[in-house]
């Protein structure tokens, strides 16, 4: 079992979760993190932590959805660089919570800086 971060996290990042995790088994895009789901000890630490309400038990989740965001967030925390420490979110982190089709539109593939 794992946690998985889904859409709501694309351009909020505001990487409160980064700093409780047991494990440091965040990784940084451009304007999202991911959980690399066989690193995490699905020990549930950073989910309330997530001001966007970002991160979700695989077992929130239907089978389909828990397939589609822990294939997600494995392709990209296998290419984006591991972050251990909050940085400062953008000046316009909280207009984001709650947009939208944030996945369709707004996501990037770009790595982020890491640590
Ligand atoms: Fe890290 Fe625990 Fe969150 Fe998994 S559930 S990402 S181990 S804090
Ligand atoms: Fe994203 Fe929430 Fe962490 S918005 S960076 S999952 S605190």
């Amino acid at each position: 079992m794992t946690y998985v971060v889904d859409e709501k996290c694309i351009k909020c990042k505001h990487m409160d979760c980064v700093e409780v995790c047991p494990v440091d088994c965040f990784y940084e895009g451009e304007n999202m993190l991911v959980i690399h789901p066989d690193e995490c000890i699905d020990c549930g630490v950073c989910e309330p932590e997530c001001p966007a309400d970002a991160i979700l038990s695989e077992s929130a989740l239907t089978n389909e959805q828990a397939d589609m965001w822990i294939n997600f967030n494995r392709k990209w925390a296998e290419q984006w660089p591991n972050i251990t420490e909050a940085r400062p979110p953008a000046p316009d982190a909280k207009e984001w919570e709650g947009v939208p089709n944030k996945l369709e539109e707004y996501f990037s593939e770009e790595p982020g800086q890491g640590d």
